[in-house]
């Protein structure tokens, strides 16, 4: 595991877009499960202002750690929020974008989408395996849409799970704990002074930390970032 600290928000969103561009640098072909949230916003934004016509796009499939149930034009969708940071910036061929279809319902679009990771990439173990995980952690410790009321959900049966938001009751499509940790890397984006209190607890491990869904984060390749700034890492020792 690898902790990379930086200043604020904005340094974070640049240096792991530096991280992005030189872990594709040498692929033919790579696949990426994004994550929601404001920090990945964030570093959409940079990616394409920076990366935009540095990035040979047409080799990179997207896809969705998680996404929430509402339809692609609800402003509460992770792939609306993507189209609009960083796909209508970028030259990106439609076939290579692999929304969850947030319209369609729950457990049958579950199904659906795990099918559709076991056709398009590498099987180990009988799990289908990313490039790349981007995650994101709320300040309830949950991850992807992992939360901790159903941790249960991290070890499911089948690669992809749903979920209910603890407060909302909006119910979510979410790749499992198998599948993240079979995930050849996987990369936090983690700031703010919400996170600082989970951030501690987990990354020191202290007790009760398995009750958090982003603390059973712990990719089989080893291959852990955690990308924060100084106000989500200050209690750590
Ligand atoms: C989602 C996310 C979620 C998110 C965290 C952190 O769709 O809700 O994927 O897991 O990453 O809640 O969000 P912030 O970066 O906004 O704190």
């Amino acid at each position: 595991m690898e902790l990379k600290i930086f200043k604020d928000k904005q340094e974070v969103a640049e240096q792991f877009s530096a991280y992005f561009a030189e872990g594709i640098k040498d692929k033919t072909e790579f696949h990426v499960a994004l994550s929601g949230g404001s920090t990945p916003k964030i570093a959409f934004d940079v990616l394409a202002s920076n990366y935009g016509d540095k990035i040979d796009w047409s080799k990179i499939h997207f896809y969705w750690g998680d996404e929430r149930c509402v339809p692609p034009t609800d402003d509460q969708s992770n792939y609306k929020m993507t189209v609009d940071h960083l796909f209508s910036k970028i030259n990106i061929p439609k076939g290579n974008i692999h929304r969850v279809l947030g319209e369609s319902e729950p457990d049958r679009e579950a199904m659906r989408y795990a099918n559709l990771l076991e056709i398009n990439l590498d099987r180990v173990d009988g799990v289908p395996q990313f490039d790349l995980v981007i995650l994101g952690m709320g300040d309830d410790g949950h991850t992807a849409s992992i939360f901790p009321h159903e941790i249960a959900l991290w070890d499911a049966p089948d690669h992809c799970v749903v979920a209910t938001h603890p407060d909302s009751g909006q119910k979510r499509v979410s790749i499992n704990g198998k599948v993240i940790n079979k995930a050849k890397e996987v990369a936090f984006l983690v700031t703010g002074a919400g996170k600082t209190e989970k951030v501690k607890v987990i990354l020191e491990k202290t007790e009760g930390f398995e009750a958090y869904p982003a603390a059973l984060v712990n990719p089989d390749s080893g291959k852990l970032f955690w990308f924060m700034d100084e106000a989500a890492a200050r209690e750590l020792k």
